[in-house]
């Protein structure tokens, strides 16, 4: 296969950046899309060029390291599919891509496609932990946790902070983010102590950050890896109002 890449370079956070044509050319339909980064930055490099800066770790869809826009589409076109899980076969000999940073005030672009996500650190410090005495696993296994409570809980806990969520959003918002965060803790017995602290000091820290308010577009949940849903927003919500009604 071959393939047009429009990738956006930019030196520094204070640079301007620009869309850089490339031609990807000999790209297998097995290669991951990163892999063919690495090809065309091997290139590059050979060239005395400056590889393009993409973040990754895991490649194996767990660590939420890697991410950006692919022709618009947060994690490109394959639903529930993280950057570094998608593959060229799902692309036509031919295609023109544009392959750009996550664009959101709270993330500024730190290099090309690299941008800082502290902020989801920041937001995690505020409350998204749990600090009381939880004794050991089997402590925990002698505490009885209702079937549907402990899968919600799950299935928020694997959100892996990749923020495409928030690239996604029209307000910018990380209201899907903070909500996995929250839930996951907030609906397990060892959460409770916290609960309303927790949910109270990450909403304020998410305003900090200067992201958006959640308006429920929806395609947070449309763009995320983990297919994470919106109902942990309405839960947050109810969580953020009792808590502070009792405040
Ligand atoms: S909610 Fe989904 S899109 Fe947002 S950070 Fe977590 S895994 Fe990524
Ligand atoms: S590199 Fe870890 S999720 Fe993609």
């Amino acid at each position: 296969m071959r393939l047009s890449l429009h990738v956006w370079r930019q030196p520094s956070a204070t640079a301007l950046g620009m869309f850089v044509r490339y031609d990807a050319t000999d790209v297998s339909p097995d290669m991951s899309f990163l892999e063919m980064l690495d090809v065309l930055n091997d290139r590059l490099a050979a060239k005395g060029d400056t590889p393009i800066a993409f973040d990754h770790d895991c490649r194996e869809g767990i660590c939420g390291s890697c991410g950006f826009m692919i022709n618009g589409v947060a994690h490109g076109p394959s639903r529930g599919t993280a950057t570094c899980q998608l593959h060229m076969r799902l692309f036509e000999d031919g295609d023109e891509l544009w392959v750009e940073p996550w664009r959101s005030r709270a993330f500024p672009v730190i290099r090309d496609l690299v941008v800082d996500r502290s902020a989801f650190d920041r937001i995690v410090a505020a409350g998204g932990y749990i600090s009381v005495a939880t004794g050991g696993a089997p402590d925990a296994n002698t505490i009885p946790v209702a079937r549907d409570r402990s899968e919600q809980s799950m299935d928020a806990a694997a959100c892996i902070g990749c923020g495409a969520c928030v690239a996604a959003c029209p307000n910018g918002s990380a209201s899907l983010f903070t909500a996995a965060k929250v839930s996951h803790l907030g609906l397990l017995p060892q959460g409770q102590p916290e609960r309303r602290r927790r949910v109270l000091g990450m909403v304020a820290q998410m305003d900090l950050e200067l992201f958006g308010g959640c308006s429920l577009f929806g395609e947070c949940q449309a763009a995320c890896p983990k297919e994470i849903s919106i109902d942990t927003i309405a839960r947050m919500h109810r969580d953020f109002l009792a808590a502070s009604a009792r405040a």
